[in-house]
C-alpha cells in the first residue's frame, strides 16, 4: 500500500431529489442515494478510479459510521475504520428537478474524546509498512482541538512518509506550523492561511513562496476552479490552466485533485505532470453529475488535451 488517507470527520452523503422546493408543503422526495462523503474517504475513491490502493482511515461511529463501512466495502475499498462512541454525521443534498438547483445541507461532525484522539494516534502508529504519502484532507469536527492535526502530521513523518493536506482554516494553520510536504489550498483558503482579504496572482505568488520559504510546505498548489492551479516549490512555478469542460457538478473537483497529484507522485512524475494530472482529475469530476466523481477516460481525454 503506498497512500495512506486520513479523515477525522466523514459523512454519509444522502441525497435525493423533488420536484419544486415550496415552504409548508409536504416535500415528496424521490428514493435516497447514499454516498461515502469526507476528504480522504473521497482521495481514496478516486485514487481506486486511477487503479491505485490505498488504505482509508476515519472515524466511524453508530449506524450511520457502519453505512459508511459498508458503502466502502462495496467499492472495494481497504479501509481501517477507528470506531468512536458518536455517530458520524449525515448529510443531505436535494435537487429541485424544477430548476435543476442543488441545495447542500451540512451537518457538523459530533467531537470525539480526549481518549479516542489517543488511541486514534495509537492505531496510526501501529500501521505496519506505513505508506509513503499520507493524505490529510477534510475538517475537523467542531470541538477537536487543532492540535491533533499536528499530533496526526507528526506520527506521518516519523514514519517518513511524505505529507500533503487538504483542509482549510485553522487546521491548514495548524499544518503548516508542523510543516508538511504539500498543500493544496484553494486561492481563498490560501489567503485566509496568510492573513489577507483576498489574492492576485501577484500576491498569491509571494504568499506560496513566503510558506516554502519558512518550511511551512515543500510544495503548494493553489488552486482556481476554472481558472486552473499553478504550482509552486522552491526553485519552480508552474501554471496549468484547466481545460474547456462541461461542468455539471464541481462536488469533489478538489479532492480529485489531490487524487490526481498523490498519483504522480506516487509515479515520480515530474512537477509539471503531478499538476497536470491534478487538473485532469479535478476536471473530469466537474463533468459528472451530483457527487460523483471522474470517469477514468475522461482524465486521459483531458492529459492528453493538455500536453
Ligand atoms: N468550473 C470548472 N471548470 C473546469 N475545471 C474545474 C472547474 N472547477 C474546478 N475545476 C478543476 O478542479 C480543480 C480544483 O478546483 P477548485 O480550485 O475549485 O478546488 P476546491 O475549491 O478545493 O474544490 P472543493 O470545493 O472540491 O474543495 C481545478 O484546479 C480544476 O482543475
Ligand atoms: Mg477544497
Amino acid at each position: 500500500m503506498k497512500a495512506l488517507t486520513i479523515t477525522i470527520n466523514p459523512s454519509v452523503d444522502k441525497s435525493s431529489s423533488v420536484s419544486g422546493i415550496v415552504p409548508e408543503k409536504k416535500l415528496r422526495c424521490d428514493n435516497p442515494k447514499y454516498e461515502p462523503g469526507g476528504g480522504g474517504i473521497n482521495v481514496s475513491r478516486a485514487l481506486k478510479k486511477l487503479g491505485l490502493d490505498s488504505l482509508s482511515l476515519f472515524t466511524s461511529g453508530g449506524r450511520t459510521g457502519k453505512l459508511l463501512e459498508s458503502l466502502l466495502l462495496e467499492e472495494s475499498l481497504q479501509i481501517l475504520p477507528f470506531s468512536v462512541k458518536n455517530e458520524t454525521r449525515e448529510n443531505f443534498i436535494v435537487v429541485d428537478t424544477l430548476t435543476n438547483q442543488q441545495f447542500r445541507f451540512g451537518f457538523p461532525g459530533q467531537p470525539f474524546s480526549k481518549n479516542e484522539q489517543k488511541i486514534l494516534l495509537d492505531t496510526i502508529n501501529a500501521i505496519k509498512d506505513f505508506p509513503e504519502i499520507a493524505v490529510i484532507s477534510g475538517s475537523l469536527p467542531d470541538g477537536v482541538n487543532v492540535e491533533l492535526m499536528k499530533d496526526l502530521i507528526q506520527i506521518c513523518k516519523n514514519k517518513n512518509s511524505k505529507v500533503v493536506i487538504d483542509t482549510s482554516g485553522e487546521a491548514l494553520t495548524a499544518a503548516v506550523e508542523e510543516g508538511v510536504y504539500l498543500i493544496k489550498p484553494n486561492i481563498g483558503e490560501l489567503a485566509v492561511l496568510t492573513g489577507k482579504n483576498e489574492l492576485t496572482v501577484h500576491t498569491m505568488e509571494t504568499a506560496a513562496k513566503q510558506l516554502i520559504n519558512n518550511g511551512s510546505a515543500e510544495i503548494v498548489v493553489v488552486s482556481m476552479g476554472a481558472s486552473g492551479a499553478t504550482l509552486f516549490n522552491n526553485n519552480e512555478k508552474i501554471y496549468q490552466p484547466a481545460p474547456l469542460v462541461k461542468v455539471r457538478s464541481t462536488v469533489g473537483a478538489g479532492d480529485s485533485m489531490v487524487a490526481g497529484m498523490v498519483s504522480a507522485l506516487l509515479n515520480n512524475s515530474s512537477m509539471k505532470n503531478v499538476l497536470r494530472m491534478g487538473i485532469a482529475c479535478g476536471s473530469a469530476t466537474t463533468m459528472a453529475e451530483g457527487t460523483g466523481l471522474f470517469k477514468t477516460e475522461n482524465v486521459y481525454k483531458i492529459l492528453k488535451e493538455l500536453s
